[in-house]
């Protein structure tokens, strides 16, 4: 028997750096994604290949052992097994369309598309969401990175034609519709191209300001803080961290309600002041992603933001359909003027989470 699943990359339309944070966040599926086929070999040993290249290593490989992008896959087998599988010898074939290093959770779908496709295979009945921790854990602690629950429940949970309200305290999920189609609306992801040094490092110092803010507050996240809290936060740096978590989860709230009311085209204002916030408080934006965003408005977009981790990666801007080629036009010629390499820009709507394939 052979199971084969697929497993999208995300885009997060709001609730940035905030999922380490207890917070609240509305990433929404791209029909981007990685699939997995697997199938039972015999013997200890794992074969996975991806375009030709082919990796393998032991069942019980342990943290550390396994290096690149089979780490992904090698991780999910030691998650899976710290759960309590017994998992036999594999052969895994692994193929993907999400752009890597784009922020865009290539890794995410990944280790999304193998972990739901060993457990089909060896019938473990986990849900959806068992299995998006499996793969969250083999990204902390496999390959050692460490984000939070949002990527892995994006591409596990999400469905078509909405975006996922995910609670990060308890993992708590509700569907909200976002039907770009129906209110003649494009979503343009702006993929700058850029990609930063000490992305890695920058991450978990901003976890660690966060940290060291809710600590102070007597909090075991900045999830409870209030904005009445803030000013007793000492450190003006960490006191500013805080405030943007603060504000852009309220921020998530408001876009969640809007989108409930069936009114897309008008959480444009909450997707900029989201930008301006991780561009001023949070100090994760880049030239690159503020360039995209600003010409993006100029243009008329509704509203426009950096998404994912931050440092390079990927912008997306609202605009009415009528007016995405012109923000298109604009981004690439500012992009032009910078003399930096052209913008990949393209459009998207809410796609299915993981599923099995036929
Ligand atoms: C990365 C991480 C996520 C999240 C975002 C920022 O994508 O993988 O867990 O923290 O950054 O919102």
């Amino acid at each position: 028997m052979t199971a084969r699943w697929a497993a999208p990359g995300r885009v997060n339309l709001i609730g940035e750096h905030v999922d380490y944070q207890d917070g609240l966040v509305l990433p929404f599926a791209l029909p981007q994604h990685t699939t997995a086929t697997v199938e039972r070999q015999s013997g200890d040993q794992v074969r996975v290949r991806s375009r030709g290249e082919q990796e393998e290593f032991q069942v019980a490989s342990t943290p550390g052992q396994v290096q690149g992008w089979a780490a992904y896959v090698a991780g999910v087998v030691w998650s899976l097994r710290e759960e309590g599988a017994d998992v036999p010898g594999l052969s895994i074939d692994v193929d993907s369309d999400v752009p890597v290093g784009a922020g865009l959770s290539s890794s995410a779908a990944i280790e999304c598309a193998v972990a739901a496709a060993i457990g089909d295979e060896l019938a473990l009945q986990l849900s959806a969401a068992s299995l998006a921790t499996i793969a969250r854990r083999a990204e902390n602690s496999y390959v050692g990175v460490p984000t939070g629950s949002m990527d892995q429940m994006a591409s596990m949970l999400c469905e078509r034609g909405h975006a996922l309200l995910l609670d990060c305290r308890d993992l708590s999920t509700r569907q909200v519709p976002f039907d770009l189609d129906a209110a003649s609306l494009t979503l343009l992801v702006i993929n700058t191209r850029a990609e930063h040094s000490l992305v890695g490092s920058e991450y978990a110092d901003r976890r660690h300001d966060c940290e060291a803010a809710a600590d102070e507050l007597g909090l075991s996240s900045l999830r409870d803080a209030e904005q009445a809290d803030l000013p007793r936060i000492s450190d003006p740096v960490h006191r500013r961290r805080a405030q943007h978590v603060v504000s852009e989860i309220a921020r998530v709230r408001e876009v969640a309600s809007i989108l409930d009311a069936g009114r897309p085209a008008d959480i444009g204002a909450q997707l900029s002041a989201s930008h301006q916030s991780l561009r001023d408080d949070f100090e994760v934006s880049c030239d690159e992603l503020d360039e995209a965003v600003d010409a993006a408005l100029v243009a008329g977009a509704l509203g426009a933001r950096m998404t994912g981790g931050g440092f390079g990666g990927c912008a997306i801007a609202l605009a009415r359909d009528d007016e995405a080629t012109d923000v298109r036009r604009r981004v690439d010629a500012a992009f032009d003027r910078r003399g930096w390499q052209p913008a990949d820009i393209f459009e998207v709507s809410p796609n299915r989470g993981a599923h099995r394939l036929d």
